[in-house]
């Protein structure tokens, strides 16, 4: 039978996910990597229905990151590929669902096709009251980091801001993910525990949950797992509860 939420969870508003081991998936059937790329496009579309039927409002994923570029050509070509499709799906998607999605990351590295792609997305969708689905491409956390900073800076030299407006909450505005609260949940697939550069600012208070599932293997019953541990913490904050 499927799992099944307890009524009595508390449902994380935000989760985010690195969705890891595509290509160990596809080593272990003999497969060529790109083939776990594919089948991991296919697991994120489900997930995001699921994820918004369960109440989940905001949605993380890593889908590139900074650091991927150092992989082997044929398999970023590969990549780049698979998300030109999937961003032509995730258009109709989105309109079914009422989804709204981001973008995190540096866009501007892409191909000029692609970008206009995500464009057309991210404009489409933006008026969308269902998940809130933001996707990680060509993102680290440094990097994020940085072009904030950057972008601070530039401000302050334009006078639009003096150096005593910069606070915790200014600086998060400047970030890609301005607008969305932290995740209250990190799931990392394939049993790997790292961040690996992901929202090194955001996950200051975050839960972290590493199932062993490879990624094109996830499914809802494996978020409901997740919840379900995300219920058995106790978030503290640094303070003390029960005393
Ligand atoms: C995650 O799967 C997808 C991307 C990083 C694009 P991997 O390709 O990292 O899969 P493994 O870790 O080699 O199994
Ligand atoms: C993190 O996975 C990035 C994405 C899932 C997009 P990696 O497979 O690239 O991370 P490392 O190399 O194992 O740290
Ligand atoms: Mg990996």
């Amino acid at each position: 039978m499927a799992k099944q939420l307890d009524p009595a969870w508390k449902i994380p508003e935000h989760v985010a996910i690195i969705m890891d081991g595509n290509g160990r998936w596809a080593k272990r059937r003999g497969l060529p990597r790109n083939m776990g790329h594919r089948q991991g496009g296919k697991a994120v579309e489900a997930i995001c229905e699921d994820a918004y039927h369960l109440g989940i409002k905001y949605l993380t994923v890593y889908a590139f990151s900074t650091e991927n570029w150092s992989r082997p050509q044929d398999e970023i070509a590969a990549l780049m590929n698979l998300l030109r499709s999937y961003m032509k799906d995730c258009v109709r998607q989105a309109e079914k669902n009422k989804m709204r999605v981001k973008i995190i990351g540096d866009i501007s590295k892409l191909d000029e096709d692609l970008q206009e792609s995500i464009r057309n997305l991210v404009e489409k969708s933006k008026n969308n009251d269902g998940l809130c689905f933001q996707i990680a491409l060509n993102y680290g956390g440094r990097d994020e980091l940085l072009r904030a900073i950057q972008g601070i800076c530039q401000d302050v030299k334009n006078e639009a801001l003096e150096i005593e407006d910069i606070s915790q909450n200014l600086i998060a505005a400047y970030l890609d993910t301005a607008d969305v609260p932290d995740p209250d949940l990190l799931i990392r697939t394939s049993g790997e525990q790292r961040i690996s550069n992901f929202l090194l600012w955001q996950l200051a208070y975050t839960e972290f949950y590493f199932p062993d599932v490879l990624w094109p293997d996830f499914t809802k019953d494996d978020l409901i797992d997740a919840i379900a541990y995300y219920n058995t913490r106790e978030r503290r904050y640094g303070g003390v509860i029960n005393v």
